[in-house]
């Protein structure tokens, strides 16, 4: 850890302390790199897929949530008056790159929720989140196009599986990619919805509750805000919510009671804004949200890339990529048989709401 603290020098807040303090890695994420600093603080060092200036939108959008009471991050300046710290080296050796500091919150990392009065607590401090944001006007100094377009990541499995047909693991993967290609067939095109400031990647992971695991407390990584529709930001929430198994277990299990919940716990912060159209589309969002994560860790399965391969696991990081997509497309396919029953529990909890 020795070779961070000199990233420490960046941000005079630590200057009385940060010979002696400590450096621990946090486990939790799988983009950044995260780093406890003493008790208070958190260091991070920005995946290189995020560019330093979302942390200036970062710092916008928190102001907004702090003064609507809504937890989460602040960032501390760096010497330079930035909200990040750039520095040079080799990003390999662990040093180079946009390191960031924030403070640290209490509360504990969920990776699943355990129960529905967690997604309850979770949907009511996403609404709040939501809510707080309505009304800003902020022009995001970046953003990361396409994240969500769906056509393009079903385009670019067709390509894996048309360009890479020696690939060790092409046969299971072009068999899975029919099956995803004829569950997206059955997609009704996405409605027009409203735009909106969301999270952009609201898995559980990126809320802290508290130590007894009861609330949701905090709201996490706010790299991914952006302007988008909410069909896709509670799609993907839900996605991660409501799949009572790892993202790569070999069987993912579709929680209703944990759905409803989250539902009725969104509902009563967000009907008095959201739109009939926007209720309407969260089911056919889930959907749609993991046919398109199927997609994508299938086309990472040739592809060979993407973050996040547990060698305890899976024998390679296709192998790993290819379980997931597995995972994602039977849970998007118990959502679709499921889907009456989970538009009539989204009506309902937004009636009861009302
Ligand atoms: N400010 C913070 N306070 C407490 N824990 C944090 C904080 N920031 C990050 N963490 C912990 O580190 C993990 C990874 O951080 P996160 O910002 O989500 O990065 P990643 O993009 O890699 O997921 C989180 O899931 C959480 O457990
Ligand atoms: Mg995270």
């Amino acid at each position: 850890m020795d070779h961070l603290r000199q990233i420490l020098r960046h941000f005079p807040v630590l200057e009385a302390d940060r010979a002696e303090v400590s450096l621990r890695p946090m486990a939790g994420g799988l983009i950044n790199d995260t780093f406890a600093v003493g008790d208070d603080w958190v260091l991070q060092r920005l995946h290189p897929i995020f560019a330093a200036e979302v942390n200036h939108d970062i710092v916008a959008l928190t102001a907004h949530l702090a003064a609507a009471g809504v937890v989460t991050p602040r960032l501390a300046l760096a010497s330079s008056g930035q909200p990040f710290a750039e520095v040079q080296g080799p990003r390999d050796a662990g040093v180079g790159g946009v390191w960031r500091l924030m403070g640290r919150l209490p509360g504990r990392t969920l990776h699943r929720l355990e129960s529905p009065a967690q997604a309850a607590s979770a949907g009511e401090l996403v609404a709040r989140f939501h809510a707080a944001l309505s009304g800003v006007a902020h022009t995001f100094r970046f953003s990361r196009p396409g994240a969500h377009d769906t056509p393009a990541h079903m385009q670019a499995l067709q390509t894996a599986v048309l360009t890479l047909p020696a690939h060790a693991l092409y046969d299971p993967v072009a068999a899975l990619a029919e099956q995803i290609d004829a569950l997206w067939s059955l997609h009704e095109g996405a409605p027009s919805l409203p735009l909106r400031i969301g999270h952009g990647d609201l898995k559980a992971s990126n809320l802290l509750f508290d130590e007894r695991g009861a609330n949701a407390t905090a709201i996490l990584d706010l790299d991914t805000m952006a302007w988008m529709t909410m069909d896709v930001e509670l799609g993907d929430a839900l996605r991660s919510w409501c799949n009572r198994a790892a993202e790569d277990a070999p069987t993912p299990a579709l929680d209703v009671d944990v759905f409803a919940a989250a539902m009725r716990g969104y509902a009563g912060g967000a009907r008095r804004w959201i739109t009939g159209d926007e209720r309407d589309a969260i089911v056919s969002g889930l959907l749609r949200i993991s046919t398109e994560l199927s997609a994508r860790f299938a086309a990472d399965a040739l592809r060979e890339c993407y973050f996040g391969w547990n060698p305890d696991v899976a024998p390679s990081r296709g192998v790993h990529n290819l379980m997931r997509a597995r995972n994602q497309l039977q849970f998007a396919q118990q959502v679709a048989l499921a889907r009456p029953r989970l538009e009539r529990l989204v009506r309902e909890a937004f009636a009861a709401a009302a």
